[in-house]
């Protein structure tokens, strides 16, 4: 299955053109196992041959599993006509057709994204039968006290009836909460907050399951992970 043209595998994994990719290859910079392949039409196996282009490696790859610290003002989105889209800022070298962010953030909420292009991870990641928590830090508009944390507790019931799970509140700084749920509707920690009267000021997720925002990533920046790294620190702690 996986035998095919070089030009065409290096086009697809880096989703640079194919005529781009073609005079690169004309101008030897592409290895085949080791060797400069000037030869674009030279049949590849991508399962077994090591692939370089421009010095990267371009292994086959069913998926890619991107962690990003996402930025304030940016769409958690694949594609918007206007606006630009936390997919926008994956770098070239890692970019995908079908890259989707897992879940929602909101435009103005900031922190660990993950971007994939296997539905399934990203289905597991986000349904609610999986109960994956999600740590976020909330800077609110007044402070929280221990009848709010016991509200939270107990699974407060938002504004249009829908009862939230039990979720953990911890006060961390004046105005400022830690705040872990094991669901992700629509708006949910400003929804949460508006029952107990606070606004969201500023909210930033710091952890899905044991996956934390990497020290040094700064916002707009991703990393590529494996799946399997991203399960066990996900699994790890998912308290
Ligand atoms: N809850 C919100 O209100 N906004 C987010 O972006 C994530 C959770």
């Amino acid at each position: 299955m996986k035998k095919q043209r070089l030009d065409k595998f290096i086009a697809n994994q880096t989703l640079l053109s194919r005529s781009i990719v073609r005079t690169g290859i004309l101008r030897g910079n592409a290895t085949v196992n080791g060797e400069v392949v000037r030869s674009i039409g030279e049949i590849i196996d991508a399962d077994s041959d090591v692939i370089t282009y421009e010095g990267s490696d371009i292994g086959f790859k069913e998926y890619v599993y991107i962690l990003m610290n996402k930025p304030k003002g940016v769409l958690s989105a694949a594609t918007d006509k206007s606006r630009e889209t936390v997919v926008d800022l994956v770098p070239s070298h890692i970019k995908r057709p079908n890259l989707a962010p897992v879940g929602r953030l909101d435009k103005d909420t900031t922190g660990l994204l993950l971007i994939t292009d296997d539905g399934v991870f990203a289905h597991n990641c986000i349904s609610p039968k999986k109960a994956i928590s999600k740590s976020y830090i909330a800077t609110l508009d007044g402070d929280i006290n221990d009848d709010m944390i016991f509200a939270f507790e107990q699974g407060v019931v938002l504004a249009d009836g829908t009862k939230c799970r039990p979720a953990k509140l911890e006060r961390i700084g004046e105005n400022v909460a830690r705040i872990i749920i094991t669901e992700g509707k629509y708006h949910q920690i400003k929804r949460m907050f508006g029952t107990v009267g606070l606004g969201v000021n500023d909210l930033r997720r710091e952890a899905i399951g044991g996956l934390h925002l990497p020290d040094g990533l700064n916002e707009g920046e991703c990393i590529e992970m494996t799946k399997e790294q991203l399960e066990i620190a996900i699994l790890n702690k998912n308290e």
